[in-house]
């Protein structure tokens, strides 16, 4: 995968040299290359933003930097053996965009080029984002219902939840698919806690069935241990559960945590 990253602070992307997305660089799995946006600024300031047209507080970023700085890095070529006009998809990170999950993940992973633009202050001019709407997939994307100080942290939690997913990546190839959100019989579960050695530290005890050998169990231990998390921390996702997924086992465990499946609390 291509992934371009343009910012007013490539220093942030520092991480992107460590761990297992330091290591698909290397490999080449990954040919990440982040920009400078102020390189595209022509005054001696090196101006990216400026006051927002009808008033309000804080700066919005200009366009005109912005169009230069994405029209070079797509000019400055499509990644190898990309097919179908050889172009990126645009992501653009906004608390104002829409929610990034696993699911999405999954999909932007599956594509051999992103270009992620991160705005600071107030924004981008929502003229770029149209502009290119009309000539790449332009995605504004959220990563939670919080309002973070700029594009940047959101980018890196991006490409650390896309760049595990491409092939070769992740040490155990079965890792992503045991994944809290990932599909398959738990998906929307979160999972449930995990254990290693010793088997007793400071008092506290692995649970007894993990140490049994004894798949069957620990299977139906472990999606337990994922019903009981699910409806502590996420009732909305306990909620949206399709009740033709449960097994009787799973009936009677959600009675005992006197969980309801009400109507009003079914996601529609
Ligand atoms: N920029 C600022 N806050 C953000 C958020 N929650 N998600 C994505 N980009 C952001």
């Amino acid at each position: 995968m291509r992934l371009d990253i343009i910012s007013i602070f490539p220093e942030y992307f520092a991480p992107l040299d460590v761990s297992l997305i330091g290591k698909a660089r290397e490999r080449g799995t990954l040919d990440a290359r982040v920009h400078q946006l102020r390189d595209w600024a022509h005054d001696v300031h090196k101006t990216v933003d400026d006051t927002p047209y009808g008033g309000g507080p804080g700066m919005v970023m200009k366009p005109e930097v912005w169009g230069e700085a994405i029209d070079a890095v797509i000019e400055g070529g499509s990644p190898t053996g990309v097919t179908g006009g050889g172009s990126p998809r645009l992501i653009v990170p906004t608390p104002s965009g829409r929610p990034f999950t696993q699911e999405l993940a999954q999909e932007l992973a599956a594509e051999p080029w992103l270009l992620f633009a991160c705005g600071r202050y107030e924004g981008i001019d929502s003229r770029v984002m149209a502009e290119y709407g009309t000539r790449l997939r332009v995605d504004e994307i959220s990563i939670g219902d919080y309002v973070l100080a700029g594009g940047e942290v959101a980018t890196l939690v991006m490409v650390e939840a896309i760049g595990r997913l491409l092939p070769g990546v992740l040490g155990n190839a079965h890792s992503a698919v045991d994944d809290s959100f990932a599909p398959g019989a738990m998906r929307n579960l979160v999972e449930g806690p995990v254990f290693t050695k010793p088997p007793v530290w400071r008092g506290h005890e692995v649970p007894p069935v993990l140490l049994s050998g004894h798949h069957g169990k620990v299977a139906r231990w472990r999606r337990d241990e994922a019903l009981r998390r699910t409806v502590a921390n996420r009732p909305e996702l306990a909620a949206a559960l399709d009740p033709e997924t449960l097994d009787k086992h799973d009936r009677r465990l959600l009675e005992e945590l006197s969980f309801r499946f009400q109507p009003e609390d079914m996601a529609n």
